[in-house]
C-alpha cells in the first residue's frame, strides 16, 4: 500500500500518467468542491424531495428508453420520473417524441406503463379524445356539447424536449435545457468507439431498494467500500489506485483496473482470481512466465489477439479499455459502464412519494453476436447462455432485493443501503465526511446543490 505522502487528491491515480492531453485516459483538471460535510437531510427530508421534483428533474435531461424499443411508427413507451409519466413514441415521419402521459381534457393518464405500438392514435380511455403520434388531437368526442370558447385553447399534448444520443433517448421538461450533448461533456467523445448505439438491451431487472436515491447513487460511485462489501472481487480488482475525473454539469469518470489485484491483498503469485481471468481469455497460468503485475497486460493482448480473429476491429481502444473498469456518470442518476464487450447502465431513481426508497435499473448492453459460443466476460452479469442475439427484446425482470438474485455485488450492496440510510437519519450523525476515493460524490452533490439552490 501507498504511504499517505504518495496520495495527492488533485492528482489521484492517473492509470497512465504519460498519457497525451487528447487521450481518452488524460486526467482532468482537479476541480475543488471543497471538502464536505455534505449535509444529510437531502437523504430523508420530504421537503427535499418535494424540491428536487420541482427543480431538479424538470431541469435535467432524463434517459426515458432505447430506440431500439420502438423501431416503427407508432411503437411507444411510457417513463416515470418523480411523479411524472411520459409517452415516448416514434411518429409516422420516424422522428421520436415525447410528451407528457396526461390527457388535456381532464388529466387522465393516456397510457399504462410499459411498452407497446398503437395502430393509427393515441386514445384516452377516459372519454375517447384521439391523438395523432405527433401529439396533435385529432378528435373531441361529442365536440358540440362544449361551449367553443372551453376549446379554443391548444387541445394538443404537452410536448417536451427529447434528444437522442447512441440510441439512448432522453427527455427534458425544460424547454431552455442546453441541448443534450452540451450537458454529456465529453462522454460522446469517449464513448464513440464503443459504439453504443449498435448495441442492444439484452438485460434488465428492476428492482425497489430501501434507500433514498442518492444513497445507491453515491455508493455505486466509489471503490472505497470494496474492500469491507466486496472482498471477493480484490483479487481482480484494483479498487485502490482509481483515477478519477471530475468534468463541467456534474459528470465524472473512474477508470479502475480490472486483471490486477488490489494492493490491500499483496500477494507475490498470481492468485486464482487472476488465473480464471486468464482462462477466459485462453491464457494458461501455469506457463506463464510473468508475475502478477504482468497478468493485466497480457490478458489486454489476448484479448486483442482474439478480437483479431473474430473480425472486430478494436484498434480503436487503449489497452486499458479492454480490461479496466471506465465508468462515466451522467448527472444526475446514471452510471455507465463501457467495455468493449458491452456495457452496464445503472439507473437510481427516486420513488414517487417516499424519499427512503428508490428504483433501480441494472441495464446490460452488448453488441449483438449470433455465435452461441461467444459469452461475455462474467462481469457482465449476464447469465449462463444468455441470448446474445439481440433479436428479441429484453423483458423488464422485477426483483425483490430481499430475496436476493441481483447478483453477489448487487445483493451485498443492497442489505448495505438498507443500514446507511438508517443511520444517515440518526441524531448522532452529523453529514458525510468524504476521502479523496470519494470525491465523484463531492462533485455530484455540487452541481446538485446548483440546482436545488435556484428557483
Ligand atoms: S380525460 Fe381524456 S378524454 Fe377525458
Ligand atoms: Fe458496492
Amino acid at each position: 500500500m501507498a504511504s499517505s505522502s504518495d496520495y495527492d487528491y488533485r492528482v489521484n491515480w492517473p492509470v497512465n500518467p504519460d498519457a497525451p492531453a487528447d487521450s481518452f485516459e488524460s486526467k482532468a483538471a482537479f476541480v475543488d468542491n471543497g471538502s464536505g460535510p455534505i449535509p444529510k437531510e437531502r437523504y430523508y427530508c420530504p421537503q427535499w424531495m418535494e424540491q428536487e421534483r420541482t427543480r431538479l428533474w424538470p431541469r435535467v435531461w432524463n434517459w426515458a428508453g432505447r430506440a431500439e424499443d420502438i423501431p416503427t411508427p407508432g411503437d411507444f413507451f411510457t417513463f416515470r420520473i418523480s411523479r411524472e409519466s411520459f409517452v415516448v413514441i416514434r411518429g409516422e415521419d420516424n422522428e421520436i417524441r415525447a410528451f407528457f402521459n396526461v390527457c388535456p381534457h381532464r388529466g387522465n393518464r393516456l397510457l399504462g406503463d410499459g411498452v407497446g405500438s398503437l395502430a393509427d392514435a393515441i386514445t384516452c380511455p377516459f372519454h375517447n379524445w384521439r391523438f395523432n403520434f405527433d401529439g396533435s388531437n385529432d378528435h373531441v368526442t361529442d365536440r358540440e356539447t362544449f361551449r367553443e370558447e372551453a376549446l379554443c385553447r391548444n387541445l394538443d399534448l404537452q410536448a417536451v424536449r427529447c434528444e437522442t444520443w447512441e440510441g439512448f433517448i432522453f427527455i427534458n421538461m425544460d424547454a431552455n435545457a442546453t441541448p443534450l450533448l452540451d450537458q454529456l461533456g465529453p462522454l460522446p467523445d469517449h464513448a464513440a468507439p464503443y459504439r453504443l448505439s449498435d448495441m442492444r438491451i439484452m438485460r434488465r431487472v428492476q428492482s425497489v431498494w430501501d434507500a433514498n436515491w442518492k444513497v445507491g447513487f453515491d455508493g455505486f460511485i466509489e471503490a472505497y467500500h470494496v474492500h469491507c462489501i466486496h472482498p471477493q472481487i480484490l483479487p481482480t480488482f484494483n479498487d485502490y489506485h482509481s483515477q478519477i475525473d471530475l468534468y463541467p454539469n456534474g459528470m465524472t469518470r473512474a477508470i479502475t483496473k480490472f486483471a490486477e489485484e488490489s494492493p490491500r491483498l499483496g500477494n507475490n503469485e498470481i492468485n486464482p482470481g487472476l488465473r480464471a481471468m486468464m482462462q477466459e481469455v485462453d491464457l494458461d497460468a501455469d506457463s506463464f512466465s510473468g508475475g502478477p503485475a504482468d497478468v493485466r497486460s497480457a490478458v489486454q493482448q489476448a484479448k486483442r489477439q482474439r478480437a483479431e480473429r473474430l473480425g472486430l476491429d478494436w484498434s480503436v481502444f487503449l489497452d486499458g479499455q479492454l480490461t479496466d473498469d471506465w465508468n462515466y456518470t451522467i448527472f444526475p442518476n446514471i452510471a455507465l459502464g463501457l467495455h468493449p464487450e458491452g456495457a452496464n447502465l445503472l439507473y437510481f431513481r427516486p420513488h414517487s412519494t417516499d424519499p427512503r426508497k428508490f428504483i433501480f435499473d441494472v441495464i446490460i448492453l452488448m453488441h449483438p453476436q449470433q455465435d452461441m459460443s461467444i459469452q461475455p466476460p462474467a462481469y457482465m452479469g449476464l447469465p449462463e447462455g444468455a441470448d446474445l442475439t439481440g433479436r428479441e427484446r429484453a423483458e423488464t425482470i422485477v426483483v425483490d432485493w430481499r430475496e436476493g438474485g441481483l447478483g453477489e455485488l448487487f445483493d451485498q450492496d443492497s442489505n448495505l443501503f438498507t443500514q446507511v440510510q438508517e443511520g444517515i437519519e440518526s441524531l448522532g450523525f452529523r453529514g458525510s465526511i468524504l476521502s479523496g476515493q470519494e470525491q465523484r460524490i463531492g462533485h455530484f452533490h455540487a452541481e446538485l446543490d446548483r440546482y436545488m439552490n435556484t428557483d
